[in-house]
């Protein structure tokens, strides 16, 4: 594809983008390629700051796909922005630990000192504020992002102020831990799947110690998990699973066993409810197998709620069922069935073949 194959609306950034669009389609198998559509969003967002409607049409034309689909991938997600952003994404996590930990106060805080509310932009174009669900770091609540990178931790409004003031008159302080501050442009080139060059674009590190107060604690109570050393550096490159680093997980069938055993071997809270745990779940399950021989029903609700989770547990699977879905429950979902193939061959739902519908006239009149 050449630049002169795109629409008008599309071609600005065609001619921008088009070279490295064409590595993001590389990445993937011959006829897979609209799978590239996140990245190529990203992309988009790296000239733009947002999707814009000529990011739509350049990610559909690239693809071959039309611009209700883009338009519906790039509303899901909140890391598409639908309008312009400023320099600096700050987002305050006010979900339950956080808010619980003072989140909605720093925002609140942040709103009233910025004059902006939720994904809004300051006037100078420098900072959009949003409020953000869980930001996978509740253990330093509350937690403030730029640009998805972790900056203040344990934030305080005051904190929050200083790190706004600072974005603002143009400096990129030191974050908490992570890489260091970049512009949202620069970060969306690094989602879309590109190496940063820049010295410090990239964090490293252990983990730090609010991460690993779980696992302290599990220590000093005698419980932990057998081999693992909390110093374990992160790995940095490839993940350990392709180097076949990581142990093999132990057969389905030993996992009652290994939870007896590990239960006796380490005595304490963890392990007494672990072992509570694990003869309770056999306990329903041998309800469930003997209620079922005798061919009654109960209204006990955890066998019933049992039953209803896993009806054919100890049934053979019917002839051209699914192993592990239950069987039509009448003819209206064995005809549904019959014409909606089971997931897994690799495409998406939306791409199965549609029955024309009698009442909608032909293609060629849509
Ligand atoms: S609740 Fe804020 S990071 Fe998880």
């Amino acid at each position: 594809m050449t630049t002169e194959e795109f629409t008008p609306t599309a071609a600005p950034l065609a001619e921008k983008l088009l070279g490295s669009a064409q590595e993001i389609l590389a990445r993937y198998p011959a006829g897979r390629e609209r799978s590239a559509l996140l990245p190529l969003l990203h992309l988009v967002q790296t000239e733009e700051g947002y999707v814009s409607p000529a990011g739509v049409a350049f990610c559909a034309e690239v693809l071959g796909i039309n611009k209700a689909q883009v338009g519906a991938v790039a509303t899901f997600y909140t890391m598409y922005k639908r309008r312009p952003t400023g320099e600096y994404l700050v987002s305050v996590c006010t979900n339950t630990l956080c808010n619980v930990m003072g989140g909605q106060a720093v925002y609140d805080r942040l709103t009233e000192h910025l004059g902006v509310g939720h994904d809004e932009t300051t006037a100078d174009g420098k900072i959009t504020l949003e409020h953000a669900e869980c930001l996978a770091a509740c253990d330093y609540a509350p937690v403030v992002t730029v640009n998805y990178d972790f900056t203040v931790d344990q934030a305080t409004p005051d904190s929050a102020v200083e790190l706004v003031d600072k974005l603002a008159a143009g400096e990129r302080p030191t974050p908490a831990r992570g890489a260091r501050i970049c512009s949202l442009k620069e970060m969306q080139y690094q989602l879309a799947g590109f190496a940063d060059p820049r010295d410090g674009a990239v964090g490293d590190g252990v983990a730090g110690a609010p991460t690993l107060r779980g696992v302290r604690l599990a220590q000093e109570h005698g419980v932990a998990v057998a081999g693992f050393d909390p110093e374990t550096p992160i790995t940095k490159t490839k993940p350990a699973r392709e180097a076949g680093a990581l142990p093999t997980p132990a057969p389905a069938a030993k996992a009652d066993e290994k939870a007896d055993k590990t239960a006796e071997e380490k005595p304490g809270r963890v392990a007494s409810v672990v072992k509570a745990a694990t003869t309770a779940v056999k306990a329903v399950a041998g309800k469930v197998e003997e209620r079922r021989h005798a061919g009654q029903k109960t209204e006990d609700p955890q066998i019933r709620t049992a039953e209803l989770r896993n009806p054919t547990a100890s049934e053979p699977a019917r002839p051209g069922a699914e192993a592990g879905s239950p069987p039509p429950a009448n003819a209206a979902e064995a005809a549904g069935a019959a014409t909606s193939p089971p997931a897994g061959d690799g495409k998406p739902a939306g791409d199965s073949p549609r029955t024309p519908d009698p009442t909608r006239g032909s293609e060629e009149e849509k």
